[in-house]
């Protein structure tokens, strides 16, 4: 949530920043401010709504050409999205510039104190405080190289809460200041420049250097002597450096109409990359960068997952899996819900934390809980050097590549293929399937990148569905077993994207509730099992259609290929490619995220930005 970029080198820090921003934007998009100084003197611009808005601003108004500057993208938290609320927030005195992503939980206090001293608020932020405490944390601190991070060090201090601040001086022309605890930063290392970032996309179209940093850390970028990273004590910290392996390119719409589009074709990739070098040529399992020792893995007796949004479905769906395989219990939980109800966890507990972005604050903090009572946590991660993975005891990487588009596709599909060999690393490990079984799973992961771009091939019957469905008022998703959380999954992206109104049940269910609402031509999609699924799933699911049918309802059905029971009650018919049932997820999420991503283009929406979301939500 919110997007920060700061900047300092040679090039005009206008341009670095705006592209900064773009590529940010799907942070949070209420508004978007820009600061670059000049001559000694700060220049703020900033504009509500979407970017857009700004660079229009920016386009009549000619600022003065500087190599220094800090941009934002907001999501509102405190105060609404107008133009006096967008960041950067600005000293009474003119001299600090500060941009804030994160929440800083005692700003009544210190505002209250600041106004207390005379100190005359232009905004409803909590941000706006900061600018005001380090323009005089800066007067009091004597002057030096060091002055600007004493001063950020000095005010960060009796913050709390989750930031990171990215600050300008008016007196300090060759530096940046920036502090975090908790919300994401990272640095950018150029040659002969540095830039900060909320993430890599920040600066990915001019370095892949960059440097990972720690809670509670104030980093200063600085023309001539580069970064220099502290804690809030004073004491040097030498942060971790590590190579982006994301191109520029990558994080680019390639001809696409949205990202989403995009994101969605590359998914028969973006599987392979999750699989690349994990399934061995003997059809083992090649896990060698979990860092837990077999013996760890061994003394296991419970797993929870944990997680947000899409991946608290993909969760959902590594359980029917996980536990199938390896006979441990697994539990999935929501992250804002986990660490509230006080459960029940131990050495041999394993958390796995699933995560794309590698920041949801609800995420990060169940880890936190789980880690303080002595879990061992395991991360399932899309962004390399993001906080999640950096604080667990293991990481699995999905390899998904960047995700621009806010509703999760090629980074969801590939958690659900991570969890399916985490699962079957663990049954490996401990002995429960025979080498054989394993092998034989690993072969049917072989064949889900082929399977996803099947689907993909056959998509313009959707399409066209899609227009027909674009003004239903609520569309209802139905499945049973791993068909559940695809259920959950479709209605999720509906809604997000399209803002129909959408609801995933357990098929089982419909009769307790949910099939009330069914009238003369509700929509409602079906997510069919494999008719090889046990204990026949799949003949319940056909009654279930039959049911809805029944009342009125028009039958959208997910089905596999050879499937013929489910043709006389498909008013459409999706078809999917023939899949085990466990890994079934992967190929029948595809065909809901294309209708989704149609039928909000169909109704003019911003398909990659819907309202009120951000990608990455780094406030609870
Ligand atoms: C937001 C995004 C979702 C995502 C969820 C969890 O709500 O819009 O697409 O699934 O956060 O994010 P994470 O990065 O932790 O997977």
């Amino acid at each position: 949530m919110c997007g920060i970029v700061g900047y300092v080198g040679p090039q005009n820090s206008l341009d670095v920043i705006l592209e900064g921003l773009r590529r940010l934007e799907y942070r949070g998009y209420d508004s978007a401010g820009v600061a670059v100084l000049a001559g000694g003197r700060l220049t703020t611009v900033k504009k509500a709504g979407k970017l857009a808005n700004l660079e229009k601003v920016l386009a009549e108004e000619s600022l003065p050409a500087a190599t220094i500057g800090i941009g934002h993208t907001r999501w509102a938290t405190h105060g609404g999205p107008t133009d006096r609320n967008a960041h950067p927030h600005v000293s009474a005195d003119g001299t600090v510039s500060v941009v804030h992503n994160g929440i800083i939980e005692n700003f009544a206090v210190l505002r209250a104190e600041c106004e207390a001293a005379g100190v005359e608020f232009t905004s409803e932020t909590d941000t706006e405080v900061v600018a005001h405490l380090l323009a005089a944390a800066y007067r009091k601190t004597p002057a030096g190289d060091d002055r600007l991070a004493e001063a950020m060090r000095t005010v960060s201090r009796g913050l709390e809460g989750a930031f990171t601040l990215v600050a300008s001086h008016a007196d300090e022309p060759d530096r940046l200041v920036a502090s975090r605890r908790n919300s994401p930063l990272v640095v950018g290392v150029g040659d002969g420049e540095y830039f900060l970032g909320s993430d890599v996309a920040a600066f990915i179209a001019h370095t892949s250097d960059a440097l990972e940093l720690g809670q509670d850390q104030v980093v200063v970028i600085d023309r001539e002597r580069g970064v220099s990273v502290t804690d809030f004590a004073g004491a040097p910290v030498e942060p971790t450096a590590y190579t982006v392996d994301w191109d520029a390119a990558a994080a680019e719409k390639g001809g696409y109409d949205w990202f989403m589009l995009k994101e969605i074709a590359e998914q028969p990739e973006a599987v392979a990359n999750t699989l690349l070098g994990r399934l061995g040529a003997a059809g083992e399992l090649v896990l060698d960068e979990v860092r837990l020792s077999d013996q760890e893995l061994r003394d296991v007796d419970k797993i929870f997952v944990v997680s947000c949004g899409s991946s608290f479905h993909a969760g959902l769906i590594a359980k029917y899996a996980i536990e199938h395989w390896t006979r441990i219990p697994v539990e999935v939980e929501l992250a804002s819900e986990f660490r509230y109800r006080d459960p029940v966890l131990d050495r041999s507990t394993l958390v796995i934390v699933v995560s794309q972005s590698g920041e949801t604050m609800d995420t990060l903090m169940a880890l936190r809980h789980a880690k303080e009572q002595k879990a061992r946590v395991l991360a399932i991660c899309n962004a390399n050097g993001s906080t999640i993975p950096r604080e667990s005891d293991a990481v699995l990487y999905t390899r998904a590549g960047p995700e621009v588009a806010v509703a999760s596709t090629k980074g969801f599909l590939t958690q659900v293929v991570a969890c399916y060999l985490v699962g079957l690393f663990l049954a490996q490990v401990r002995g429960v399937k025979y080498t054989d079984e394993v092998a034989a799973i690993v072969e049917d992961l072989r064949a889900l990148p082929d399977a996803v771009a099947t689907v993909l091939a056959g998509m313009e019957p959707v399409r066209e569905l899609a227009r027909s469905l674009a003004d239903a008022n609520t569309i209802l998703f139905l499945g049973r077993h791993v068909g559940y959380p695809v259920a959950l999954e479709g209605a999720l992206k509906l809604k997000e994207l399209a803002y129909i109104h959408a609801e995933g049940f357990a098929a089982g269910e419909l009769k307790h509730g949910p099939i009330a609402v069914i009238d003369q031509g509700t929509p409602v999609i079906v997510v069919v099992p494999s008719p090889s699924s046990r204990e026949s799933v799949h003949g319940k699911v056909v009654s279930n259609i039959q049911e809805v049918r029944a009342r009125g309802a028009r039958t959208i059905v997910i089905a596999e290929e050879g499937d013929e029971d489910v043709v006389p009650y498909a008013d459409h018919l999706i078809r999917v490619p023939r899949t085990p049932t466990l890994l079934a997820p992967v190929v029948t999420t595809v065909p809901l995220q294309v209708l989704a991503c149609e039928i909000a283009a169909t109704r003019g929406l911003d398909v990659d930005q819907p309202r009120n979301l951000a990608k990455s939500v780094t406030v609870e």
